[in-house]
């Protein structure tokens, strides 16, 4: 009798594994948190390295940035290899499938392949992508973005919250913390045949639906800012209402001006994820602001238009208010639009299943951004429970759903096979 073919239910008990590893004051709780080269996130990485060597890959390795990196070597190794993956890296108090379930769903994949003793005349690269949340340092897609060229070398002076640099992070990870090991792992982009990634939808419309699959068309273009207001310290009680400048105020206003901003074009949508009065007291006028502001659109003319005009109506609030305002950009990238051909693909794979095609766009950003500068990309959503909540602890898939992901991710490579 043949192995038992890997199923949903393996992926999520794979999911169950990885989620053991988070970051002492959240694992307390029972969150779960792994952010870059932390304990946990080195942890998780061993784990998923012991799955991919447990599944048939013929070579498993963790790169100069932390991705875990799977090969299974078809039966013309010089044919163009497949790219697919995701993410290992979560945010702060997330759900266990957001971007893991884009390697495990592979993963099962390839363990199906090896069991059956079947090579494909293509090879199969798997990347485990170290970070792509942005939470740690000021930049995000570390893992992605070397792939592509787009890791900045002046990341790896950066700080986290700690002090600690991405480069101390890197070494005291094992990794060789040098510029010029990150810049050795671009891809040549004619070895390969494009980028696919599986991804749960992190939003209600498939649930809603009721549709376990989705075809991606386009993932929406973003910014990340940090920002830093500097008005004047004062005494609560003493300092009259009208003669305040007050930083926190400044970025509240700022705040629900981008709202309304972004209610304004409908599809479009800004939101401030953080914000911090350093060594604020209870009877002291906030003197200094500091906050985030994330702005995304359909299209990159829209999230320019979007990201201008807030930039120039805080500035305005800030000259009213007498305040500084400051912005750093930290992250820009393009909207990507699925690779025709690429999607039609998904769309016969999911058909071969026996599952209706709905097409869909992506709110939520994803390594194929990245991989979309520089090869054909397209994406496959996969079904949330609870209205399709994530970057919460009551993201959800069912085993049924995860087993069809894995079926259309079968189907896709026949359907390469087939018409290469
Ligand atoms: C990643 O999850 C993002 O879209 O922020
Ligand atoms: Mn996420
Ligand atoms: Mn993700």
């Amino acid at each position: 009798m043949g192995k038992p073919q890997a199923s949903g239910h393996d992926i999520l008990q794979w999911s169950e594994l990885l989620a053991r590893h988070s970051e002492p004051a959240w694992a307390e709780r029972g969150q779960l948190t792994v952010t870059y080269l932390t304990p946990a996130h080195i942890h998780t990485a061993r784990e998923l390295t012991a799955l991919m060597q447990a599944s048939g890959f013929d070579e498993v390795s963790t790169d100069a940035v932390g991705n875990v990196v799977g090969m299974y070597r078809g039966s013309q190794p010089e044919a163009r290899t497949l790219l697919t993956g995701s993410h290992y890296d979560t945010v702060r108090n997330g759900g266990k499938y957001d971007g893991r379930l884009g390697i495990l769903v592979p993963v099962a994949c390839v363990r199906n392949l090896s069991n059956a003793g079947r090579r494909l005349p293509f090879n199969i690269e798997v990347v485990g992508f170290a970070e792509e949340e942005g939470q740690r340092f000021r930049a995000t897609f570390l893992g992605s973005g070397a792939l592509t060229g787009a890791f900045d070398p002046q990341w790896l002076d950066q700080q986290d919250a700690d002090g600690v640099t991405m480069r101390e992070a890197m070494q005291q990870a094992g990794l060789p913390a040098e510029w010029s090991a990150i810049a050795a792992l671009r891809r040549e982009p004619s070895r390969y045949q494009g980028f696919v990634e599986v991804h749960i939808e992190q939003g209600p419309v498939l649930c809603e639906g009721k549709l376990p699959l989705g075809v991606v068309t386009s993932i929406n273009a973003g910014v990340r800012c940090t920002c830093r207001i500097v008005g004047l310290a004062g005494h609560a009680g003493t300092t009259p209402m009208r003669m305040r400048q007050d930083a926190l105020l400044a970025a509240a206003e700022i705040s629900l001006m981008a709202e309304q901003r972004a209610l304004d074009d409908a599809d479009s949508v800004a939101t401030v994820g953080q914000m911090q009065v350093p060594g604020g007291s209870i009877n002291v006028i906030p003197g200094e602001c500091l906050f985030t502001l994330d702005m995304r659109a359909p299209t990159n003319a829209q999230r320019d238009a979007l990201v201008n005009d807030i930039s120039a109506r805080a500035h305005a609030i800030a000259a009213r208010r007498q305040v500084s305002f400051e912005w750093t950009e930290v992250m820009r990238a393009s909207a990507a639009p699925s690779d025709p051909s690429w999607q039609a693909r998904w769309a016969r794979a999911v058909t071969a299943i026996g599952q209706p095609v709905y097409a869909l766009n992506s709110g939520a950003g994803h390594d194929a951004m990245m991989l979309h500068t520089i090869m054909p990309q397209a994406m496959l959503f996969v079904r949330g429970g609870n209205r399709g909540i994530s970057h919460n602890p009551l993201e959800t898939i069912t085993a049924d759903d995860a087993t069809l992901a894995t079926q259309a991710f079968a189907a896709l490579l026949d359907d390469i096979e087939a018409r290469p």
